[in-house]
């Protein structure tokens, strides 16, 4: 049995369904089992467990052979980067004991130490952790997810208006769920020895004025980016009801990553979902 950890959010429920589609038997942590109806009707197992109770996250991994890992992302009114690393720990702790054979755990681009740079450097304690630990890990370092523009379907389609603080010509890796979930479960699915880091992205790399151009097209009108400077970063995050340590974080985060060009390797895993026919599906309301 494959047990998913976030099975009803992005990745984790693409996951759920490429391992479905591979004919594979399938369980999904969520907090609350009514979250899960379409992978339920599927004929995936829901498996109630909170990371933040290490002893039902444990007596979850407990009945799969193989899981998948995803840390949650914290509210972004608390502390996200100490809320995060509370919950990387509980992980790997319920893994102690829970006798499965393999684990997939999803990372980020960028993915290094340091203090106050978000799931930077969250993600590589995390990632320094599953490698310290017995059960072979399997490492997917996730692009800039295509998912972080859904919000903005509305603000483009209202006013024309792409908001973003990532400078509007920088090409990024980017990738959609869809692609991040085959490519998790491949590694679900491979020998126990396939281990360690691999990133994967979408077919081509992207900038925010691309994703302008796509909202453009499959809006049917003109839509352009406006980009917030660094020095209003702080205030945008606050405005979005961040509390000032996670400003700090992600503000330290996007500047790094900016600043770094995103870490983009050489050789990718290559997904095969382009920005544009990502974007036409979610304003078609089907992302
Ligand atoms: N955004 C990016 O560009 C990017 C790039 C690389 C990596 N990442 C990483 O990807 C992850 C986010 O993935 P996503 O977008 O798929 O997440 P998401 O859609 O926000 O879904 C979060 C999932 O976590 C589960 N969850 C939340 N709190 C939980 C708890 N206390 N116990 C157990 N499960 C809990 C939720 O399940 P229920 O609500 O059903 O309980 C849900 O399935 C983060 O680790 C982030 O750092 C993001």
């Amino acid at each position: 049995m494959n047990i998913v950890m976030g099975g009803t959010g992005h990745v984790g429920s693409a996951v759920a369904e490429a391992l479905l589609d591979h004919g594979e038997a399938v369980a999904i942590i969520t907090r609350d089992a009514d979250y899960a109806p379409a992978l339920s009707d599927r004929g995936a197992e829901i498996i109630e467990a909170d990371v933040t109770d290490g002893g039902s996250l444990r007596a979850a991994f407990q009945r799969g052979t193989r899981a998948f890992l995803l840390n949650p992302p914290a509210d972004p009114s608390k502390d996200t980067d100490a809320v995060e690393r509370a919950t990387a720990a509980a992980i790997v702790k319920a893994l102690d004991g829970s006798g499965l054979e393999k684990v997939v755990a999803e990372s980020t681009y960028g993915a290094q130490p340091g203090e106050r740079i978000g799931d930077l450097s969250v993600l590589w304690e995390f990632e320094e952790a599953l490698r310290a630990q017995r059960i072979p890990a399997a490492i997917n370092r996730a692009a800039y997810y295509m998912s972080n523009w859904d919000e903005l379907v509305q603000p483009a389609a209202d006013s024309g208006v792409l908001p973003t603080m990532l400078p509007a010509d920088l090409m990024i890796p980017m990738v959609a769920q869809s692609d991040l979930g085959r490519a998790a479960a491949e590694r679900m699915l491979s020998s126990i020895d396939d281990v360690g880091v691999r990133y994967v992205e979408g077919p081509a790399r992207y900038s925010p004025a691309d994703v302008a151009k796509a909202f453009a097209v499959a809006l049917g009108r003109p839509v352009h980016v406006d980009v917030t400077p660094r020095e209003s970063w702080p205030k945008a995050f606050r405005a979005l009801g961040f509390s000032p340590e996670a400003t700090d974080a992600y503000s330290r985060m996007t500047a790094v990553s900016v600043d770094g060009g995103f870490d983009a390797p050489e050789h990718p895993v290559r997904g095969t979902t382009t920005l544009q026919e990502y974007i036409a599906t979610l304003v078609a309301g089907q992302a």
